[in-house]
């Protein structure tokens, strides 16, 4: 489309069209974000600077999370930018980080705060940034639970367990989502199990900052089995599009035997 619009219009005028759209969007490639937090941490070397290299593609950039969310202060003063006055409140020590972090993510602060790392804090426990970093925070996936991190302030055991119970939940919960994108594709109507499957999904994700193995282990294990009530209702789709399959057949066969029939018919009478 876009080619053989070029193509009758003329180079020229292409180009208009995207420097009008330069002007209306800012440039391609500026950040929305730029703000002078990132202009002058940006131009620092060492301990100043690294943060922003690590924000850039981190999952908060991805979502407009930029450096005066987390941490206060005015994206648009260069010279009262980091003013308590103007909201600014630094970088958190390793006791404030989870309400730091919570700020946003009320519940998992909440769940982490009741776990035996919450309680732990201060005293030898992980906070967020220990297992997700502060500013290279990319998408959680279960690859975060490893014997690297987690067997580095006691046995690895424990949370080996949780990885299991949550690393096959998770396989099922991909597997019927598969299965559904695949019939609605074919027209079925999936509006039930996508809403069942998708609040299992967040049940299932609120499950690990508590750190309860047996909690883990019995919740997985429930929602596996609800998993499969979903699995088998979707069986059943299968199962009907193997009869209508089958009765097409018939249906074919009947009619090309009524053809052949009526054809036989013709030359006999004729
Ligand atoms: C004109 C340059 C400049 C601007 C603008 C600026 N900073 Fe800074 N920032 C610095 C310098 C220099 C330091 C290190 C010296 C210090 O700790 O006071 C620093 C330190 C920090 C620290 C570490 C403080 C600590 O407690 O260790 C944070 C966090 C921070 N800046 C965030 C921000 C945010 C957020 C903004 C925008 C709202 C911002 N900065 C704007 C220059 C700047
Ligand atoms: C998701 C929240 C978050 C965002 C976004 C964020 N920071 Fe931070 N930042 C932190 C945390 C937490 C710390 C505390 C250090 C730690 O625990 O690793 C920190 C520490 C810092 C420090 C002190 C570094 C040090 O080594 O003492 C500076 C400077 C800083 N951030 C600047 C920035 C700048 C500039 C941006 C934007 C590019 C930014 N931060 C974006 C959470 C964030
Ligand atoms: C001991 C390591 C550890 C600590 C401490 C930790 N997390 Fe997590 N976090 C994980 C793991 C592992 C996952 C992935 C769980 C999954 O895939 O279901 C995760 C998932 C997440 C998610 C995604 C959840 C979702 O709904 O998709 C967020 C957001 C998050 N953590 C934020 C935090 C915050 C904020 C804190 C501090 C209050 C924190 N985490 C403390 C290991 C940790
Ligand atoms: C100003 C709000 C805000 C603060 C403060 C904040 N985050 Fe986030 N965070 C977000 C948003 C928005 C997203 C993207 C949407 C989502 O996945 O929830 C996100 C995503 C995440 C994810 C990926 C979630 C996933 O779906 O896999 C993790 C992990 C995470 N944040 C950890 C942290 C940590 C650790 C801190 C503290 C250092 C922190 N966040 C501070 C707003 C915030
Ligand atoms: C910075 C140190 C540290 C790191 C890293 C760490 N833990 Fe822990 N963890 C603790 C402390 C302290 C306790 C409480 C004392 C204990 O039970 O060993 C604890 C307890 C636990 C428990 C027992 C909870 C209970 O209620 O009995 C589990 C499970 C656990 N951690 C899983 C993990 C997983 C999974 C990871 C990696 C994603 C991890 N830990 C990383 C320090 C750590």
């Amino acid at each position: 489309m876009r080619f053989a619009f070029c193509s009758r219009t003329g180079v020229p005028f292409t180009l208009s069209i995207l420097a009008l759209l330069v002007a209306l969007l800012g440039p391609p490639c500026a950040h929305a974000l730029e703000t002078v937090c990132i202009q002058c941490h940006g131009s620092q070397p060492g301990k100043g600077g690294v943060p922003v290299g690590q924000w850039r593609g981190s999952i908060h950039e991805e979502n407009g999370i930029s450096c005066h969310d987390c941490h206060g202060g005015d994206p648009r003063d260069a010279v009262n930018a980091m003013s308590p006055a103007r909201g600014f409140i630094g970088a958190p020590t390793e006791k404030q980080t989870p309400a730091f972090c919570g700020r946003c993510h009320v519940g998992i602060a909440e769940d982490y705060l009741k776990s035996a790392h919450g309680k732990a804090l201060g005293t030898g426990g992980p906070t967020c940034v220990t297992c997700h970093g502060s500013h290279s925070v990319t998408a959680a996936t279960l690859d975060i639970i490893n014997e690297n991190r987690c067997g580095m302030c006691h046995s690895y055991e424990r949370a080996a367990a949780i990885k299991d119970a949550m690393t096959r939940t998770e396989a099922m919960i991909a597997g019927i989502d598969a299965k559904i994108r695949l019939l609605k594709g074919e027209g079925v109507d999936t509006d039930s199990r996508e809403k069942s499957l998708f609040a299992l999904r967040n049940t299932f994700r609120r499950l690990f900052h508590e750190i309860d193995t047996t909690h883990v282990e019995q919740e997985s294990g429930r929602i596996r089995t609800e998993l499969s009530a979903i699995d088998q209702s979707l069986a059943q789709y299968d199962q009907a599009k193997q009869q209508r399959k089958f009765i097409g057949a018939l249906v074919v066969g009947a009619l090309l035997l009524a053809a052949l029939f009526s054809h036989l018919l013709k030359k006999t009478w004729n």
